[in-house]
């Protein structure tokens, strides 16, 4: 198995995480990938269901296609959801150069079994494992939701080997960052009460 680099403390690798939208032509080859998929499995999981599975893309031409097919899915979505109300804008999902996955290379999609009770929690616990793994290892990653009305439809499903039992959770695109990464800012954490217990 091929380890992350030591060289950053966990806490440090939680702070460097930031979503990468620009990737570098290199595509991330499998022993990294495996080792990935490592670090999500280790993630935790209710009741040990482990309801997770894994598809890996790295074909350029499935990509474009899947980000042509996932656009005016998710534009229809952002107007029943009424998120076109909000401050962001979704402009860009009309424009016909705008790839969804940002020409990252490779697309892990991270699949639970619906049977189980978290899956989507388990799922979602494997993602950030991965995606915490991938940065120590000096990889970007980006979570990509407005894929997700598309990838669940049934025909994507078919199209990519996911069985009917399970759900598209988190698809999340891999790659070498080509951008520097500038730390971002986050609202302190809210504290809405602070109990400890009264010595009398
Ligand atoms: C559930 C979920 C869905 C997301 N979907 C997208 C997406 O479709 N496209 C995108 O560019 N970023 C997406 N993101 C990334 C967020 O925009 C990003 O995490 C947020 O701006 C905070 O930035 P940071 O990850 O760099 O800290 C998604 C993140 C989450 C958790």
């Amino acid at each position: 198995m091929l380890l992350p680099n030591d060289e950053m403390t966990i806490f440090e690798t939680i702070l460097a995480r930031r979503s990468v939208r620009r990737y570098k032509s290199r595509k991330v080859d499998r022993s990294m990938i495996s080792t990935l998929l490592d670090a999500a499995v280790r993630a935790p999981t209710a009741i040990h269901q482990e309801p997770w599975a894994f598809v890996i893309i790295q074909d350029t031409q499935l990509l474009q296609s899947l980000s042509n097919q996932a656009k005016p899915l998710f534009v229809a979505e952002t107007q029943k959801l009424a998120l076109e109300h909000t401050n962001h804008s979704f402009d860009i999902f009309t424009q016909s150069d705008f790839n969804i996955f940002y020409n990252a290379k490779t697309l892990i999609l991270i699949c639970g079994e619906t049977a189980a009770p978290f899956y989507a929690a388990d799922c979602w616990l494997a993602s950030e494992n991965l995606m915490l793994a991938a940065c120590g290892m000096g990889l970007g990653t980006c979570v990509i939701g407005s894929a997700l009305p598309f990838l669940n439809m049934p025909e994507a499903k078919a199209r990519l080997n996911i069985p009917e039992k399970f759900s598209v959770v988190a698809p999340i695109i891999v790659g070498y960052p080509d951008d520097e990464i500038t730390a971002k800012l986050r609202k302190k954490p809210v504290i809405l009460a602070n109990i400890e217990t009264h010595r009398s």
